[in-house]
């Protein structure tokens, strides 16, 4: 049997639970001092206070530092060719990033250097991506194709997620996102590109089971509510869970959908109207929001307030993307999660744990420090939680654990 005792914990912190937390319930977090989790084949066997128990157990000392779930990032378009730091410079001047799409920019010239990369090359890089992620306290995270728009190139990335989560010790949730954009070959063809998505593709990735989740991006000149509508219940007829890129940049009716639709989880919501909270509220929906993208895109922020007081249980994501997020540092998003979204701590803590759990079917298993759960864990270079949305810019991660082994982290070395 692999044991692993972590002692020493000057504060554990964690959400309870196997569902999302929304309301004053996002808010409540379990407080021990002086504590200890004992793992056992890479699952929590007992969690408690003062003296551990003396088992046959490799030590981890945590010493006196703060403990929390492994982070879990519910929003990455992980898999991509090529960067877009030429898109900087046109920032800068004021083109929009709607703009830059419409021109022929933007997704399209991913989806070029996507559709150009082989196979290993997207493993290659996303592989790294992943290893940096693990050193930032990221022990799963979902990855999104979306940047092939052709059968063939989604496909592709689908594969890679599929390998990373077997070959990587980040545990991966694939989301097919076909709907990304429209893409070329398409531009006089709309009703053909929806019927491949809906006819062809989102079959094909089913029988493969190559994804648990369908995603749309709603948005102005991207797909209309009423799309994104078919293609999610199309989706959904192939068990694929419904999820949606809704209200990024103007409200057309995406957060609205929720309910009818029955999705997991909403993503961006930055311009989320309250007919769209509502909506989420009621259908029990994850607000997947995605403050870096704010940040990034210059724009204005999530109304996460008014979510947390409707009961709509919100989670914080990265959005890891070449375009309107080319950042991964979950840490930095816990800082905009308290600085701008003006989330406690606490709150922010299970935004990132327990609600991102939820928001890709994984409360069950991750998202809290409890008996059964995997063995994902993260000793901080902190006294206390909100440290971890005050301190700023520096990777405060002294040992990562992903299912009961030491992974990442900056006193990684000590325990190999
Ligand atoms: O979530 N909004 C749509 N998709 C991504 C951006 C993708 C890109 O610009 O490459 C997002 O922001
Ligand atoms: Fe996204």
């Amino acid at each position: 049997m692999n044991r692993i005792l972590v002692t020493n914990i000057g504060l554990l912190a964690t959400p309870e639970g196997r569902h999302a937390r929304g309301g004053a319930a996002q808010g409540r977090i379990r407080f021990l001092k002086d504590a200890w989790v004992l793992c056992e084949n890479g699952r929590i066997a007992a969690v408690g206070t003062g003296e551990p128990p003396i088992e046959e157990a490799r030590r981890i000392d945590a010493a006196g530092c703060l403990v929390t779930p492994g982070l879990v990032d519910a929003h990455t378009h992980l898999i991509f060719g090529g960067w877009r730091q030429n898109e900087l410079a046109l920032k800068l001047r004021g083109v929009s990033y709607l703009e830059i799409l419409a021109a022929g920019g933007g997704i399209l010239s991913t989806v070029k250097a996507t559709r150009e990369a082989t196979e290993d090359e997207l493993f290659d890089k996303a592989c790294d991506a992943l290893d940096e992620m693990l050193e930032l306290g990221v022990t799963t995270a979902e990855a999104k194709s979306g940047y092939g728009l052709d059968l063939e190139t989604e496909l592709k990335q689908l594969r890679v997620i599929r390998r990373l989560d077997e070959e990587h010790p980040m545990d991966l949730a694939a989301t097919f996102l076909g709907a990304h954009a429209l893409p070329p070959e398409y531009k006089d063809d709309r009703e053909g590109y929806l019927r491949l998505l809906c006819e062809e593709a989102i079959p094909k990735v089913a029988e493969e089971k190559l994804a648990e989740f369908c995603d749309v991006f709603c948005e102005r000149g991207v797909f209309t509510a009423e799309e994104s509508r078919r293609i999610l219940e199309a989706g959904r007829r192939y068990g694929l869970i419904p999820k949606i890129h809704a209200d990024e940049i103007e409200p057309i009716g995406g957060s609205q959908l929720t309910k009818e639709v029955g999705a997991i989880s909403a993503e961006h919501l930055i311009v989320c109207p309250s007919e769209g909270i509502e909506a989420m509220a009621a259908a029990g929906t994850v607000a997947c929001c995605l403050p870096a993208t704010s940040f990034y895109l210059g724009s204005t922020y999530a109304p996460v307030r008014d979510m947390v007081r409707a009961g709509v249980p919100v989670a914080l994501a990265s959005d890891f993307n070449p375009g309107s997020c080319p950042s991964l540092n979950l840490q930095f998003v816990m800082n905009l999660g308290c600085l701008r979204y003006r989330m406690t701590p606490e709150e922010m803590l299970t935004g990132v744990t327990l609600n991102a759990a939820a928001a890709i079917h994984r409360a069950e298993s991750i998202g809290s420090i409890e008996t059964g759960k995997l063995a994902d864990l993260v000793v901080w270079d902190a006294p206390d939680l909100d440290t971890l949305g005050y301190r700023m810019g520096s990777n405060l991660t002294r040992i990562v654990i992903k299912k009961g082994k030491v992974q990442g982290g900056r006193l990684r070395g000590l325990f190999e």
